[in-house]
């Protein structure tokens, strides 16, 4: 059977309680029967092979009339739940699923494809979710309680796991399961229309000529994907240095130093933040730092970073348009223990920040750059977004889909001039403003 057969099939062979009850019981005869240090001697796979095999003994030997079907599924169900995570690892084993969301032990709702659906699956209990969550926790050294009561971790294979348990969650243990994310090239981003031939063409030449490059996007947009396909362009020969919370980027180059913030421990010592990694990379001899995401007072020892030699750095950033993007940069800068006065961040950032791409994610799942825009303005001017490319959305389909097109705009001319100093063609489908009139500008506070 297929696995998303089995997820949709009907599991009310009887109540769901008297199923439920079906399983423990046998979950509770197959670790009678086997000998659990001969089992841990086995690799995963032979591992369940062999709870299987015992387990259909255990069935044929006492057990109720049952179809193959429902036969094999119980089998499943009972070794799924011997062997850890229960009724999540067949999720957690389906590579079309991208996000398990566990709302209480009654919710559990997964993303495939862009889409959120819920599936026909529910723990015992509570108790059975809160068992399943330390189970998840407890491989990383972490705890979860009621003074402990939330907890982000990455599991040792990619997985990023958040925790958050009554009383603060007002409807049971809430567990969010964000899979590896694959990476992805910009050619294969290209196919899904997130984006065209001529806007990695440009953005290939903002990498190149170092341009500083914000990627903006709500949560789950595609911005850590996008940075990841962007920093692919960075030539082999340079230092990169990439700093995150957890490690997701996988870059192909050769000299790539990677750094993970670290939480505090059980007894809240040992953090070491972002901003901590970012000043110490400084001291590293970084061609290129690649932040993974700007949410603290790193955004200020990023932008004095980027406007004082250490061009061509990339950051994400969560806010929901290029204004957003700046106006948040500026906001966390100045949550920062060192005091600039709001206005000589303002200046900062007309330094640092060179272009900022916008992603955003459709009705229908799709994610796209919805903009490029350059920042066009200096000093203490205004900020003054310029348009280079733009996504215009027709409106949604009766069938749920949205169309559009990919619309190109002039460059200003410092940023030709830039891509000309460092060799990179001009895209022709843009083409230069020679005078301010040409650019589509719209100034931000
Ligand atoms: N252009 C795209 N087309 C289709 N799927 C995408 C695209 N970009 C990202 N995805 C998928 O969307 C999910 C979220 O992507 P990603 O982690 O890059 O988002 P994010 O904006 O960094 O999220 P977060 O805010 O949680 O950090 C992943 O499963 C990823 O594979
Ligand atoms: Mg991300």
């Amino acid at each position: 059977m297929s696995l998303r057969a089995r997820i949709n099939s009907p599991e009310e062979t009887g109540s769901r309680g008297e199923d439920g009850h079906l399983v423990s019981s046998y979950r509770a005869k197959l670790l009678e029967e086997i000998d659990l240090a001969e089992m841990s001697a086995l690799a995963a796979a032979e591992r369940r092979a062999r709870l299987e095999r015992v387990l259909g003994h255990i069935i044929s030997r006492e057990g109720p009339v049952l179809s193959t079907a429902e036969r094999s599924q119980l089998i499943r169900r009972v070794v799924d739940e011997a062997l850890g995570l229960g009724i999540l690892e067949p999720l957690l084993e389906d590579a079309s699923i991208t996000e398990i969301m566990v709302n209480g032990p009654d919710a559990i709702f997964v993303e495939r494809g862009g889409r959120v659906e819920q599936l026909p699956l529910r723990f015992v209990s509570s108790d059975q979710l809160m068992q399943t969550i330390e189970r998840i926790v407890s491989t990383v050294n972490r705890r979860v309680d009621e003074s402990n009561p939330m907890v982000d971790a990455r599991l040792p294979s990619g997985e990023r796991v958040n925790v958050i348990i009554p009383p603060l969650s007002l409807t049971g243990p809430i567990l969010t399961i964000r899979r590896f994310p694959r990476s992805f090239t910009l050619q294969e981003l290209i196919g899904f229309g997130s984006l065209d031939e001529h806007m990695v063409f440009l953005l290939a030449g903002l990498v190149q000529a170092k341009f500083n490059i914000i990627v903006s996007g709500a949560t789950g947009t595609g911005k850590t994907t996008l940075l990841n396909a962007l920093s692919g362009l960075i030539p082999a020969h340079e230092r990169i240095i990439t700093i995150e919370d957890s490690a997701e980027l996988q870059l192909q180059q050769s000299h790539v130093v990677r750094l993970e913030s670290r939480p505090s421990n059980v007894e809240g010592k040992g953090q070491v933040t972002i901003r901590d990694l970012v000043r110490n990379s400084l001291r590293m001899r970084p061609d290129r730092i690649v932040v993974g995401e700007v949410r603290g007072g790193e955004s200020l020892d990023m932008l004095q970073a980027m406007s004082t030699g250490h061009d061509g750095s990339l950051a994400t950033v969560h806010a929901n348009s290029a204004e957003d993007a700046l106006t948040r940069l500026q906001t966390l800068a100045s949550m920062s223990d060192v005091e600039v006065p709001f206005v000589a961040l303002h200046d900062q950032i007309n330094s640092a920040v060179e272009v900022i791409v916008q992603l955003t994610r459709f009705g229908d799942g799709a994610r796209r750059i919805t903009e490029i825009a350059m920042l066009d303005s200096h000093g203490s001017e205004p900020y003054r977004l310029a348009t280079v490319a733009r996504f215009d959305a027709q409106p949604m389909t009766h069938d749920g889909r949205v169309y559009g097109d990919f619309r190109y705009f002039p460059l200003p001319r410092r940023t030709a001039d830039r891509l000309y100093m460092a060799s990179q063609p001009i895209p022709q489908a843009f083409g230069v403003a020679e005078h301010l009139h040409q650019l589509t500008t719209r100034e931000a506070r």
